[in-house]
């Protein structure tokens, strides 16, 4: 088997007396969709934080490509072609979609035309074309995550990792959602998602992990996962529906 993209190896954080992840190991395989589950609390956002090197590990490291990038900036981390998306959606709300989208691919690139020319493509790849002029802040939820989505893609990620980016969406706005991140699957991007919606992980990981207390409660392809009594035990503990 080829090397994963990216290897997580005994990463921990704690947050005073709370442990928020605690001695985490996990892989990404290159293109897969690797889906994050877990209940409220359960360490997901941090682990992202880790990964992304918005938070420094405690302990282990985290691999991508086989390269070393912990204790790695997040800009750094970010130029060796791992993106990400915020739970919260952080446009510059003044600026336009286009000008956000090219804070994105300014990370590549420090000419002007170039910037805006590939900033153009991703947010028409998108489905923003036709409010490139319009205020961020303007946007409708759906526009804002397309915008989020166009904005991490415009720093042309290898591996992208998407926080509940389908959070907030009507269902037939997250048929959409799921079109877009197949779209982003098929030009060659490894994506991993934390995500609510049961229905979604089961649509679109080709794997799935599941957190609870910030540690790995299980792993496997979604029907295993989903079937998995402690996993089912960890949801209903914690008063968790089947819908967002
Ligand atoms: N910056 C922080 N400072 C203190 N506690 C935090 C911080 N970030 C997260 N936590 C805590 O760590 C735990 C895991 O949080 P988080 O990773 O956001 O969970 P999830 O994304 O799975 O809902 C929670 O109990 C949360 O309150
Ligand atoms: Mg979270």
């Amino acid at each position: 088997m080829s090397q994963p993209i990216l290897e997580v190896k005994n990463i921990s954080k704690r947050f005073r007396g709370l442990l928020a992840v605690n001695d985490l190991s996990f892989h990404v395989n290159k293109g897969e969709i690797l889906g994050v589950i877990g209940p409220n609390g359960a360490g997901k956002s941090t682990t992202f934080n880790l990964i992304t090197g918005v938070y420094t590990s405690d302990t282990g490291e985290v691999k991508l490509n086989g390269q070393n990038i912990t204790g790695l900036s997040p800009n750094v981390i970010c130029k060796k072609g791992l993106s990400r998306t915020f739970q919260v959606t952080r446009p510059f709300g003044d600026m336009s979609v286009l000008q956000n989208v090219m804070v994105g691919a300014f990370l590549n690139t420090s000419n002007m035309l170039r910037a805006e020319q590939e900033a153009m493509e991703m947010v028409e790849f998108v489905g923003l074309g036709d409010k490139v002029h319009s205020v961020a802040r303007t946007l409708s939820i759906i526009d804002q995550r397309r915008l989020e989505f166009a904005r991490s893609l415009a720093t042309k990620p290898t591996l992208l990792l998407l926080d509940e980016a389908l959070a907030g969406l009507n269902s037939i706005e997250v048929e959409e959602a799921i079109k877009l991140i197949w779209k982003v699957k098929e030009a060659g991007v490894t994506l991993v998602v934390i995500e609510h919606v049961m229905k979604v992980i089961n649509t679109i990981s080709d794997r799935v992990v599941v957190l609870n207390f910030g540690s790995m409660l299980a792993q496997g392809v979604p029907k295993e996962v989903m079937n998995n009594p402690a996993v089912i035990e960890a949801y209903l503990g914690k008063g968790f529906t089947q819908h967002a």
